[in-house]
Parts: C-alpha cells; sequence; structure tokens
C-alpha cells in the first residue's frame, strides 16, 4: 500500500517510523511519504494561509498550494505502477466535520493502494479544494471522533497505524486482529490479565488459571458483554440489549 501525506507540519510523521509500522514500512509493505505543504508555496514567506472570505475568526488555507502539491502527486501516482481499470488514489482529508472513522472504515481502507491523506490547519482548506479533487475522482472527510483537534495530523496518524495493521503481514499473527473490540462481533474487549498470579493482593481471576478452556472462553464473553454493556451500551447487539442492567465502577 501507498500512503501519501500533505502537511505543514512532516516532523509529527517521524512517529511512523516507529513499531510494528515502522517495521512494515522498512519491510515494504506500506510505503510513506511525506510532503511539506509549504514546498508548494513559493512566496517569499511560503504562505499556505489567508483571512477568510466573508469575514470571521482565524485563518483558511489557501488553494494554491494544495492544488500544486495534490496535482504532483496524483500525476506521479498516475505515471507509477498502476494497473489498467485500478481506482484513482483515494484522497482522504481529516476533518471535524468529517464522517466519523470506525473499525468498518478501517477495513474498507486497507483494500485500497493508494491513499492520500490532505491534513488541514487552522479554520480548515478552502472549499474549492475539496470541490476540484471530488469532480476529478475520490475525495472523503474523515473525523477521528466528536471533539477539535489543533490539525489533521494527528487524525491522519491515527487512521494509518489501524489501517495499516490492517495490511496483510504487517500484524504477525493475524488471529490477533480477531479477538478484539470493534471486531467481530463488535463487543468490547475482555480484561486481560499475565503473570504473577497475585499482584499486591490481586489475584488474576481463578478461571484463567484453571485450564478449562470452555470455561475461560465462557468467562471472556461474559466479560465482554458486560463491559459494553456498562461503557458503551449503544454497541450491544439486538439480541443481547435489555438483559440484566449493567454494574458500574461506583457500584
Ligand atoms: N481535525 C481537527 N479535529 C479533527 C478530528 N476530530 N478528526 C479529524 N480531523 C480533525
Amino acid at each position: 500500500m501507498r500512503i501519501d501525506v500533505v502537511t505543514i507540519f512532516p516532523g509529527y510523521f517521524d512517529a511512523l517510523e516507529l513499531s510494528l509500522l515502522g517495521k512494515a514500512r522498512r519491510r515494504g509493505l506500506i510505503d510513506v511519504r511525506v510532503h511539506d505543504l509549504r514546498d508548494s508555496a513559493h512566496d517569499k514567506h511560503r504562505t499556505v494561509d489567508d483571512t477568510p472570505s466573508g469575514g470571521g475568526a482565524g485563518m483558511v488555507m489557501t488553494p494554491e498550494p494544495w492544488g500544486e502539491a495534490l496535482d504532483a502527486i496524483l500525476a506521479e501516482g498516475a505515471e507509477a505502477d498502476r494497473p489498467a481499470g485500478e481506482p484513482e488514489p483515494l484522497l482522504l482529508f481529516p476533518s471535524p466535520a468529517g464522517e466519523v472513522f470506525t473499525q468498518r472504515m478501517a477495513r474498507e481502507l486497507a483494500e485500497e493502494r493508494h491513499l492520500v491523506f490532505g491534513c488541514g490547519r487552522y479554520e480548515g482548506i478552502d472549499q474549492r479544494v475539496f470541490d476540484e479533487y471530488a469532480e476529478r475522482g475520490r475525495v472523503r472527510l474523515v473525523s477521528i471522533g466528536d471533539y477539535v483537534l489543533n490539525g489533521g495530523e494527528v487524525a491522519a496518524i491515527a487512521m494509518i497505524e489501524a489501517i495499516g495493521r490492517l495490511v496483510p503481514g504487517v500484524v504477525g499473527n493475524p488471529d490477533s486482529l480477531v479477538e478484539e473490540s470493534h471486531e467481530a462481533d463488535g463487543l468490547l474487549e475482555y480484561p486481560s490479565y499475565t503473570k504473577p498470579a497475585v499482584w499486591r493482593g490481586r489475584e488474576v481471576p481463578p478461571v484463567l488459571l484453571s485450564g478449562d478452556h470452555a470455561a475461560v472462553e465462557a468467562w471472556r464473553r461474559e466479560q465482554r458483554i458486560e463491559r459494553t454493556r456498562r461503557v458503551r451500551p449503544e454497541l450491544l447487539p439486538r439480541e443481547l440489549r435489555g438483559g440484566a442492567p449493567g454494574r458500574h465502577a461506583a457500584d
């Protein structure tokens, strides 16, 4: 998979050299290229923003540097090895005004060959940039949650990690992708324990040390249901709703 990122803060993306994703990049499974938007701004101060049309607070990113940077990436992508019939790169703009990013979307995006993230700052990017590329290809505005960040960089990193780990080969044991929160049945993950069996007087639940696999499985499923009911009741599958009320940490 190829991922291009356009940003005025390339340094944020140094984090993608670490851990599993860094390893995947070195192994050639994910090709991440980070571009500084200011390289496409040609005045003395490499300006990328201006005051909003119609007035108001803050600054808006101007369309010209975005047009130049994205055109170059799309042209390069077209010249590169895209097989005939392969879809255009998908442009993703992190934005609190976008559709909400979910595990389902991560799975969908992990199937793509080429993603391009455009990270806006300030009060956002001139709307004509989205309109231009939506007319020419595929564009999605995506939010990572109902809160406001200072820019799209941290959101892009979160999405790249969630998508990247689903690319085949990135996570060594694919089973570990299945038994997770927001996967398969939509329930949250069960609590995990390891050694020692007692820590500061707190015991590992005895069932986990019983060697009875069926009992362990049943306990884990019960924990997942109980936890989901308590913290994210809206995620409970219909057939599990309306059971005993969830216990709360304060009870
Ligand atoms: N940019 C600012 N806030 C954001 C959010 N919640 N999600 C994605 N991009 C953002």
